[in-house]
């Protein structure tokens, strides 16, 4: 009998084990640093840090994960990981999208973006007064421009830290960090020279590609 409950406990946790989804894997941004935006080491810097909201976010699943497995989901380390998981990911989601609207495209032509933020707020100019304003609040986050698919209606946001201000289910289609370890190396305190540059390296490209769904 013994044996047999041992087998079935092994079945179950090798089943168990094959559909457990594989870790995340950093992303590679290095070629990033060819055109020039920022400095290689505030850029290989900034890399290092989003490697490690890889690495956390994987280790605070497979903590969360063992907790289960030992019966321990009410308890109180499991409860302030939980509380902590929405910050990790979003560490590194947020990098990710970040990095990843950077490599300067103008606009395609006929964008659907530029019309949907022209026919918002009266022209693309004021939508982008507005997003530039931005990195005015203080405090460390990130200005994100987010879309409501379902009302079709685009927002300017302030994200503070990584996990407070995103609009539920709001999708982002373009994202500025506004951690100080983004800009201090090369800009020092001077957040509006940092934005300017980052305004002129966006990939319109990939931003249109976001508001569109692809
Ligand atoms: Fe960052």
């Amino acid at each position: 009998m013994k044996t047999i409950t041992a087998a079935l406990l092994l079945c179950a946790a090798s089943q168990s084990y094959a559909a457990k989804p594989a870790p995340y894997e950093a992303k590679d941004y290095s070629s990033l640093t060819a055109y020039g935006i920022f400095s290689s080491t505030m850029l290989e810097n900034h890399f290092k840090l989003y490697r490690g909201y890889v690495t956390n976010t994987n280790a605070l699943l497979e903590r969360l994960d063992a907790l289960e497995r030992e019966g321990k989901a009410g308890s109180q380390e499991y409860g302030e990981l939980k509380r902590r998981f929405g910050w990790e990911f979003n560490g590194m989601r947020l990098h990710e999208l970040y990095f990843g609207n950077l490599g300067p495209s103008p606009l395609p032509s006929g964008s659907k973006l530029r019309a949907a933020l022209a026919a918002q707020h009266g022209s693309f100019e004021t939508w982008q007064e507005s997003f530039l304003a931005l990195p005015k609040v203080r405090g460390i986050g990130w200005a994100a421009l987010v879309y409501d698919r379902p009302s079709g209606r685009l927002f300017n946001v302030w994200i503070n830290e990584h996990d407070s201000g995103v609009p539920a289910g709001a999708e982002v289609v373009l994202v500025m960090d506004l951690f100080e370890h983004a800009f201090i190396t090369d800009y020092q305190l001077d957040k509006a020279a940092y934005a300017r540059a980052f305004w002129a390296a966006i990939d319109w490209g990939e931003a249109e590609k976001r508001f569109l769904g692809k």
